[in-house]
């Protein structure tokens, strides 16, 4: 069995304990992983702390070459990368090559961006010159889910890193292994020792450590709404910012006068990628009405012929992440089943080749009513509930009916009724015709309602881990003269 270690101011650290992670297509343990406690994130803080002093006065022309570098040596790696990701998070290798492939770009794109990010000049008066300094916050503290852990470690980790700040990142005991690889590429890159330290561990411990830890500048956390909680309520303690991105309730809206053979596959993918955990998964179907039968009649036939197997097998779908992960997902569907009609799936595949692994049918609820839990709670699982909806303003309320917003998709062909569903959905990003433009590292991405705040990805994504400074600088009128 392979042993991971924690990444600690350059150094690789078995750690005092370790815990075992589990390979969700088989039940089997697949590494032995270093436990981080609260003084290893202490440890962790304090090599950032110092790293932070060099690396902030560091050209930003040397810190993008060094972000290039990472992204270089994720893409030589790209195939070790995504094997190790299918095998620990269970995804279909393709959408684990995809996850290797996005997490590069990340690397790149802010490489790209930190070179053009400047502050401004402000014209307040002759002789007062203002000027604006966008400077990194210090030390940023990470916690990731298991869900894309080399994607959501690049896309928060790049950012930070490329704007000046030295990073702890706690990865997700579930799937810790990408990150820490992630970790090492780091620093062979040449990135100096304790400007990226990796703690894994469990949330309780390594988790409710880094976030209540009173040597962190900032906070960014993916994952529940609970935990969500939980770390705000931590950093509010010393006052720091936050950035949370909780997940959501994302509905895919079908009109009637949509490229319905267009739209079908992606509404499918949308939920079925991941097997349903992913955040921005299209897990509602809102569908107007004279055409709800033939979607619905076409999404069971789609579900019922999508591939389930060990993700390294690249079936259409792989497991859950974990028993406990399955047993979350089965007790929401068999909550459905009294809200709600199952018309495919519900429950784990017969087949007895995949019983040691933590498998469930891709499962489609029809007639979901809106206040349905199954309709407003986030199940992460390949679940889908589908509700009718009669025309334009029915279709705005019911995308709006949960206590989520972070995706949306409008598929029609109609201009005005795309403009409208664009401005009026409550969600960080609304796609029309489309869904989710394949990770787009470009695009601003982030939550209103309880999918949370804050911005990741995009330009959006580095002004979040830079803090601005104003000065202002009064001349001396009497060698300026006709400047009073
Ligand atoms: P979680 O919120 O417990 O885990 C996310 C991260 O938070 C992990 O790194 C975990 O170790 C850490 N964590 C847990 N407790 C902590 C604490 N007290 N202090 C600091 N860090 C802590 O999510 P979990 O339990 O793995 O999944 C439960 C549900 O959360 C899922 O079914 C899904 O609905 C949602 N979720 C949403 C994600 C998203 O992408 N937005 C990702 C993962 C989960
Ligand atoms: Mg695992």
């Amino acid at each position: 069995m392979t042993s991971y270690p924690m990444l600690i101011d350059g150094k690789e650290m078995a750690g005092s304990a370790t815990f075992t992670d589990q390979d969700p297509s088989t039940g089997r343990i697949l590494a032995e992983v270093a436990r981080g406690h609260p003084g290893d994130i202490d440890a962790a803080v304090g090599a950032a702390r110092k790293a932070h002093e060099r690396w902030r006065r560091t050209k930003p022309a040397e810190r993008a070459r060094i972000l290039r570098r990472i992204s270089e040596l994720i893409t030589r790696d790209r195939e070790q990368l995504a094997d190790l990701e299918s095998r620990d998070t269970g995804k279909p290798l393709r959408q684990a090559r995809a996850d290797a492939d996005v997490a590069a770009r990340y690397f790149e794109f802010y490489a790209s961006a930190i070179e053009v990010t400047y502050g401004d000049t402000i014209p307040v008066a002759p002789d007062l010159f203002v000027y604006t300094l966008r400077e990194p916050h210090g030390v940023t503290a990470h916690i990731i889910p298991w869900n894309y852990p080399l994607q959501i470690g690049a896309r928060t980790v790049a950012p930070a890193l490329a704007a000046g700040n030295c990073c702890v990142l706690k990865p997700a005991e579930e799937a810790p292994l990408t990150a820490i690889q992630l970790g090492r590429l780091a620093l062979e890159a040449g990135l100096p020792p304790g400007a990226l330290n990796i703690v894994p561990g469990f949330g309780e411990e390594a988790g409710a450590a880094l976030a209540a830890h009173p040597g962190i500048d900032h906070l960014s956390f993916t994952g529940s709404v609970e935990v969500g909680k939980l770390v705000s309520k931590a950093a509010a303690e010393h006052v720091i910012p936050v950035t949370l991105e909780l997940g959501g309730k994302s509905p895919n809206v079908v009109f009637a006068d949509a490229d319905l053979g267009t739209a079908l596959p992606v509404v499918v993918n949308s939920i079925i990628q991941n097997a349903g955990q992913t955040c921005s998964a299209g897990s509602r179907l809102l569908v107007e009405s004279s055409v709800h039968d033939r979607v619905v009649a076409e999404l069971v036939d789609r579900f019922q012929q999508v591939s389930l197997g060990p993700g390294p097998a690249d079936p259409d779908m792989g497991p859950l992440i974990s028993a406990s992960q399955l047993q979350r997902v089965s007790s929401y569907v068999d909550l459905g089943k009294g809200e709600a009609r199952a018309v495919t799936g519900g429950g784990p595949p017969g087949d007895s080749r995949l019983k040691d692994g933590f498998f469930f049918l891709p499962t489609v609820f029809d007639d979901v009513p809106p206040e349905a839990v199954i309709a407003r709670e986030e199940i992460f699982g390949p679940v889908v509930a589908v509700t009718a909806f009669a025309d334009l303003a029915e279709a705005i309320r019911l995308a709006n009916s949960t206590d989520f917003g972070l995706v949306a998709a409008v598929w029609t062909r109609d201009v005005t009724t795309a403009h409208v569903m664009a401005s009026e959905i409550q969600a960080g990003q609304v796609f029309v015709n489309t869904y989710g433009a394949s990770g787009g590292p470009e695009l601003p991405f982030g939550g209103v309602k309880r999918s949370g705040h804050g911005r990741e990805k995009g330009l959006e994504g580095l002004l979040e881990f830079t803090r601005m400074k104003t000065v202002a600088m009064k001349l001396d009128t009497a060698t300026y003269p006709g400047a009073a």
